[in-house]
């Protein structure tokens, strides 16, 4: 279970080598190895305020490395230009942690905004374009035209998720996707998860505290402690890892032992 695959960079979504983030005097990411595989799902764990929100926007790019290299589909970002940058911007989507959606526009306005910033398409077209999205993250024909102040939280994230796929993209980056909403409504949208990466090949990055959504939507896991992966593999490789730190998260009070018994029984 090593930190990172030797698979070679055309396999890979995002590879990530000797990456360093710090604020002031604080290094929040020390010597950080990832894979990220093509077409699978990839949850990433670890404390809260470890950074794995900062990993995910130094991916993108919004936030500043002070080291280390960053690959997305081979490709190194540093030496990507300004076009290529922006070119590579249209290949990712992103459901940022607390910023949902804007308050002020539609769902159908939201998910347009990615498109009015890096297509031209005529209005006509866009408003189909973002039916379709609407529609494909399973929410109602009359959503389209709702403010977020009268979605329920499922639905703003099934919302906030046809916004990540405005753009079609091939990696789609997740932050904690399923906080804040019931079981049964995080159950969906895991299952949405699932059929997005089967149909549409896509690959994501899920940040995620929720243990069901690791058992049922991951192929694979990376832990992240002392601004490093100390391990990725499958659920059943960290059920099984002896490092006291994953022992605790995955065998700890917290971890439902419904969820634990019912991995190892479905092998799921
Ligand atoms: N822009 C910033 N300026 C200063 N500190 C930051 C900034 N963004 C994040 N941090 C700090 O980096 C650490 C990791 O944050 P974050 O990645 O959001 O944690 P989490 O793992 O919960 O997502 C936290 O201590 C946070 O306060
Ligand atoms: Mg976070």
């Amino acid at each position: 279970m090593s930190a990172h695959s030797p698979l070679p960079s055309h396999e890979l979504a995002i590879r990530v080598r000797a990456l360093q983030v710090g604020f002031g005097t604080r290094l929040v990411l020390n010597n950080l190895e990832l894979d990220v595989r093509r077409g699978e799902v990839l949850g990433f764990v670890g404390g809260s305020g470890t950074g794995k929100s900062v990993l995910a926007r130094t991916i993108l790019g919004l936030v500043q490395k002070r080291a280390g290299r960053v690959e997305v589909f081979g490709e190194d970002l540093d030496q990507l230009s300004k076009e290529g940058h922006r070119a590579m911007e249209r290949r990712w989507g992103v459901l940022f942690q607390h910023g949902a959606l804007f308050s002020g526009l539609t769902v159908l306005q939201n998910v347009q905004v990615p498109m009015r910033e890096y297509l031209s398409l005529s209005p006509i077209l866009m408003d189909e374009l973002a039916r379709l999205k609407i529609a494909l993250v399973g929410l109602k024909p009359e959503a389209a035209d709702k403010y977020p102040s009268e979605l329920s939280g499922g639905m703003i994230k099934r919302a906030a998720l046809a916004r990540a796929l405005a753009l079609d993209p091939e990696l789609v980056f997740l932050d904690e996707p399923t906080s804040g909403l019931d079981p049964i409504s995080a159950a969906e949208f895991d299952e949405l998860i699932k059929t997005l990466q089967q149909t549409l090949g896509l690959t994501v990055f899920m940040v995620t505290h929720d243990l069901d959504s690791l058992y049922s939507v991951c192929d694979r896991v990376a832990a992240l402690a002392d601004g490093k992966v100390i391990a990725t593999g499958t659920i059943e490789q960290m059920l099984a890892a002896e490092h006291p730190w994953l022992r605790t998260y995955f065998h700890g009070t917290r971890a439902s032992r419904l969820t634990l018994a019912r991995a190892q029984s479905t092998g799921a």
